[in-house]
């Protein structure tokens, strides 16, 4: 094996598109997908890699000392790519404690036993995966460049500043080879639909209503996730260490008119009458401390590592939308039980 690349969270939603480029990619490294399969775990996602040669699933929690050193014991871990997380801002409001426990303690424990088991830590990479939330919300100027300063307003993105901060920490105090990238939102298959995007084509599927917070002009800049795989891809083979990376699409909506897109999208997918569907839109009340505009710089990644998105927001929509409407089994499957309580305490 040339390397053996622990990826946590890679039964969620970009990490099971990370597993799966690196397994199919790389045939000589090792893929160990460690996930304690929270409500957003699903092993559902990598079906179609599960018996390859080059993968193994580790049910671990990132919090669990013991069961981690023996991962990278039993499988000579060489490179984390970190995904776990806590990371839906909803459940950040109402739960924090829950996202200080996985993004923050859970890393620093990832960190710690990387160092401990790592002698030689420059022949090593700690790869964090965090998100442009850290930086703050923006008015309607400007973008988030790897200088913006930290500034995060939820629980949640507060506990993935808190975990970028401790990854730097672990560089500039024990001399860890880190590198971090800061993402934009991610749209495509395997979301869980609490988000936006998955949230919307379910309920259209369904004729519910489709919860819009305040008036919808919060804006977002979305990002296909298997562009956001293959950045991660580029950051890993050829970012330098130290180095931070923003990766976004340049490609800013205003979540009224995601909606509105949708709705045209599906209404005729679905042979239904053209406004059908948008009279399924409704103004709920708006989100705590909502983040009025993220919009990333990703000037630094296409300049210096080559790296730019292969598709267009339209093209990556329709895909999406494809995706759920074929694979009605896994929608089902996760919209069952947990849901439908977790569904009824936030929008009633
Ligand atoms: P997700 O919620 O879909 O998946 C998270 C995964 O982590 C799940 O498989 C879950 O089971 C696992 N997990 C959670 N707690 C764990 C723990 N204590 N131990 C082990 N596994 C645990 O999240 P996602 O949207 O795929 O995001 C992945 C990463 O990318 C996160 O770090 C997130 O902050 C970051 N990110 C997400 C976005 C986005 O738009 N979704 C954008 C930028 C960055
Ligand atoms: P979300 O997908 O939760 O991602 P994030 O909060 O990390 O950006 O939300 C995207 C945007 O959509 C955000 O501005 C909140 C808004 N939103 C709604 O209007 N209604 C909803 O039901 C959800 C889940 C989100």
């Amino acid at each position: 094996m040339k390397k053996s690349i622990l990826i946590t969270g890679g039964a969620g939603f970009i990490g099971s598109h990370v597993v799966r480029l690196f397994v199919n990619k790389y045939p000589d490294y090792r893929i160990i997908n460690l996930d304690c399969l929270t409500y957003a775990g699903n092993l559902e996602n990598l079906k179609d890699i599960e018996d390859k040669d080059n993968y193994v699933f580790s049910k671990v929690d990132i919090n669990e000392e013991k069961l981690l050193e023996m991962v990278f014991n039993d499988y000579q871990v060489t490179d984390v790519i970190h995904l776990a997380a806590e990371s839906h801002v909803d459940r950040s409001i109402s739960d924090p404690l829950a996202f200080v426990k996985t993004n923050v303690m859970g890393t620093v424990n990832l960190l710690n036993t990387a160092r401990k088991y790592w002698k030689d830590l420059e022949n090593h990479l700690f790869y964090h995966v965090s998100t442009d939330e850290v930086y703050g919300s923006l008015d309607d100027g400007g973008y988030f460049t790897e200088t913006t300063p930290y500034d995060p307003q939820s629980p949640y993105s507060a506990s993935k500043a808190s975990s970028d901060h401790f990854v730097r920490a672990y560089a500039n105090t024990y001399g860890m080879k880190t590198i971090i990238s800061n993402c934009s939102n991610n749209y495509g298959p395997n979301q869980f639909p609490e988000k936006l995007i998955p949230l919307c084509i379910h309920n259209i599927k369904e004729k519910k209503s489709l919860p819009v917070y305040g008036k919808g002009e919060n804006v977002r800049d979305w990002l296909y996730v298997e562009d956001h795989a293959r950045a991660i891809d580029v950051v890993f083979h050829k970012g330098i260490q130290g180095e931070t990376y923003n990766i976004g699409g340049f490609n800013e909506w205003k979540n009224i008119s995601i909606v509105r897109l949708l709705c045209e999208i599906m209404d005729k997918k679905l042979g239904r009458e053209a406004g059908e569907s948008a009279k399924l839109i409704t103004f709920v009340k708006d989100r705590a401390g909502h983040d009025l505009r993220y919009a990333i710089d990703a000037q630094k990644i296409n300049r210096e590592l080559g790296w730019a998105p292969s598709l267009t927001f339209e093209v990556g929509i329709e895909k999406t939308v494809d995706w759920y409407l074929d694979n009605d089994t896994w929608l089902q499957g996760v919209t069952s039980g947990d849901y439908q309580h977790y569904y009824k305490v936030h929008y009633s």
